[in-house]
């Protein structure tokens, strides 16, 4: 198959002083509960961590009341279900991956939690060198953005396996066992955001970089501070070098 390569998309936290937009990671949120949950978990996120995102305290026990998880055992032994709260983390549609691959044709829909960072495809050099300092780190959203809209109905002559939709984008083999999860309309937005695909599939792919890595806002300015310490501090070391050796001719 030939395989594409995603197209660079315009993100709000590209860039060394790149920060997320709360408001589209509400709707990446959004995208992420109402359609991708049915078959994809997100095992190390937290209800609590939703406060990211702009959500009072108050909220976040609201959203986590919606869900239900395991808990126990009682003192029976026994496990029981109850209302989640803000400390648990989002319950997994399925028990195990036996059962995810037996409802999907034998794929396992892959854990959400860092999948932003998993797949963010090799760039090779010399392309990586300049992303050191532009801080490209937003190859995984594009490639999410590009799966989402990149489904193609004619295979080109390629013979697609039953159980399978053709896909492009798609690393491994332009085959995958998701089909097109995404139609427009099918999310209300109620900000004024175009219920397209394309902009659920831009939300959503937000969101899921933000999930595998919430502190990058953090990360950024402290390596910014970082940055100007180091060259004050460099120099400062070179004006010293020249004055200890000063005197040797
Ligand atoms: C795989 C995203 C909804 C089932 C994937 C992958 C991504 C993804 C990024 C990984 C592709 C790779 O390995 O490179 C999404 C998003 C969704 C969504 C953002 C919501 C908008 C769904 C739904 C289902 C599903 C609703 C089930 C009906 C699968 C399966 C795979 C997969 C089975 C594995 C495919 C394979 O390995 O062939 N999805 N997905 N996904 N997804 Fe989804």
């Amino acid at each position: 198959y030939p395989i594409k390569k995603p197209v660079e998309q315009d993100w709000s936290f590209a860039g060394p002083f790149g920060t997320y937009d709360k408001g589209q990671l509400q709707r990446g949120f959004k995208v992420y509960r109402e359609v991708c949950a049915a078959c994809h978990s997100m095992n190390l996120v937290a209800f609590r961590n939703l406060e990211d995102l702009g959500y009072s305290e108050a909220q976040v026990r609201a959203i986590a009341a919606e869900y239900e998880v395991e808990d126990g055992p009682d003192d029976s032994g026994d496990m029981f279900m109850r209302a989640a709260k803000p400390s648990d983390r989002f319950p997994a549609p399925f028990a195990n991956p036996q059962q995810a691959a037996a409802s999907n044709s034998g794929a396992v829909p892959p854990d959400f939690s860092l999948i932003a960072k998993a797949r963010a495809v090799e760039r090779g050099f010399p392309t990586f060198v300049f992303d050191i300092f532009t801080q490209y780190a937003e190859a995984g959203p594009d490639y999410i953005h590009a799966l989402l809209t990149g489904y193609e109905e004619d295979a080109e002559g390629h013979e697609v396996p039953e159980g399978t939709y053709y896909n492009p984008y798609f690393i491994s083999s332009a085959s995958l066992a998701m089909a097109p999860p995404l139609s427009e309309g099918m999310v209300t937005y109620d900000d004024g955001a175009p219920e397209t695909v394309d902009q659920y599939a831009r939300d959503v792919s937000a969101f899921l970089m933000w999930a595998a890595e919430p502190h990058m806002e953090a990360r950024k300015s402290t390596g910014f501070v970082v940055m100007v310490f180091l060259l004050l501090f460099g120099g400062l070391m070179y004006l010293t070098k020249r004055k200890i050796w000063a005197d040797v001719h």
